[in-house]
């Protein structure tokens, strides 16, 4: 470490990078941006905290989701704070009587560059949600063994699923996962809570800027959310940039006759051995590290498709026939966009920090 720095100067740079750390952490991905986080600042250490009053109650009664996102959130601050120059120590879950203490992480000493983490870090902003189709272009088999790896260093598998028999199982409990969700006036009332109609100020949930008013219907088809729930929101397809719209295929839902069936990209699923706060955690940590691979490697971005995962029936089901017994944490598609990327919204980073006494 820098001798020539006096000591406090270096805390206080760790103090700045920690700040920095967290304002890189919002960016993470969290069901239906309820960004469900709060960060304890102590001078070169933060408490991730989960904010139980973002918890959605009717479909995420365990916090189960609620835990992923901040899982994602918690991979941010440590690919940041490496990526920034430090050691990212991370004890996870450090007190059972506080069971929303969900990490307590400390910029710690000086490292070497860690240039894979500075490739990470960069495009934590640029990865995006996409709610649509994917172009045709294969993902590098190596890219997706890598991001397999990774994910397994997290204690976590990715699965990729490629029988056309699953994948139109899988696409079926979406569909069906979305009709019960739509039928329970407290799911769907609870999902509308967090989409918000357009020109809200708010600075989370998912807005229409977000998602199309066409989703379009791939083959196959995995339900959309519903956002608009009716209304016609969502953001237009610029005129002729409607996925699908090439000449030749064979047409479907919604595309124009004759246009091909716009591409599904690939199908995975997120599993844990277990099914414990710690597994979710690690769960959510996985996801945002290969999300960010992905973004980095190939500007591949992730469409989610998690209305099954919240059924316990399905749930259970999926991870009996689909995933050898591990626990289905999420189910995505993956893919280069085809059509523009939408943009997000987040709360700032003082709206979510405190400062730790
Ligand atoms: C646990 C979890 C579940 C999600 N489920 C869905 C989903 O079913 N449908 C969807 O469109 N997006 C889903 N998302 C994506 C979020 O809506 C998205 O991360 C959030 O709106 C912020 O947008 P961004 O990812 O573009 O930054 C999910 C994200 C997480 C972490």
């Amino acid at each position: 470490m820098g001798s020539m720095w006096p000591r406090s100067t270096v805390t206080d740079r760790r103090a700045e990078d920690a700040r920095r750390a967290v304002e890189a952490a919002v960016w993470a991905p969290s069901v239906h941006n309820t960004q469900p986080w709060r960060f304890g600042l102590r001078g070169t250490r933060i408490g991730l905290r989960a904010d139980p009053d973002r918890r959605l109650e009717v479909a995420d009664p365990e916090g189960r989701e609620m835990l992923i996102s901040c899982g994602a959130a918690l991979f941010t601050l440590r690919v940041a704070i490496r990526a920034l120059g430090h050691e990212a120590e991370v004890h996870v879950l450090p007190d059972p009587d506080r069971p929303h203490l969900l990490a307590d992480v400390h910029v710690g000493a000086r490292i070497e560059e860690d240039e894979d983490a500075r490739r990470l870090y960069a495009v934590v902003r640029r990865r995006r949600t996409h709610r649509g189709a994917f172009r045709p272009d294969p993902v590098r088999p190596s890219l997706l063994s890598a991001m397999k790896l990774e994910a397994e260093r997290e204690g976590v598998r990715l699965i990729q699923v490629v029988e056309t028999h699953t994948q139109l199982a899988l696409a079926g409990l979406t569909q069906a996962a979305e009709h019960i969700q739509q039928m329970s006036p407290a799911y769907a009332g609870e999902a509308a809570r967090w989409a918000p109609a357009p020109g809200s100020r708010r600075a989370d949930g998912v807005h229409e800027v977000s998602y199309p008013s066409r989703p379009p219907h791939t083959e196959p088809d995995f339900a959309a959310r519903d956002f608009a729930r009716g209304h016609g929101w969502g953001a237009r397809e610029e005129p002729g940039h409607e996925p699908g719209n090439e000449p030749g295929g064979e047409g479907g839902g919604g595309q124009a006759a004759g246009a091909p069936r716009p591409v599904t990209g690939l199908v995975i699923l997120v599993a844990t051995p277990d099914d414990t706060p710690l597994d979710w955690l690690r769960a959510g940590q996985a996801l945002q590290r290969a999300l960010l691979r992905a973004t980095a490697e190939a500007d591949l971005a992730a469409a989610f498709h998690t209305q099954p995962l919240e059924i316990p029936e399905f749930r259970e089901f999926i991870g009996r026939r689909f995933c050898n017994g591990h626990h289905p944490q999420m189910l995505m598609r993956l893919g280069v966009p085809d059509g523009p990327v939408l943009t997000t919204v987040r709360r700032p980073a003082e709206e979510v920090v405190y400062e730790e006494t």
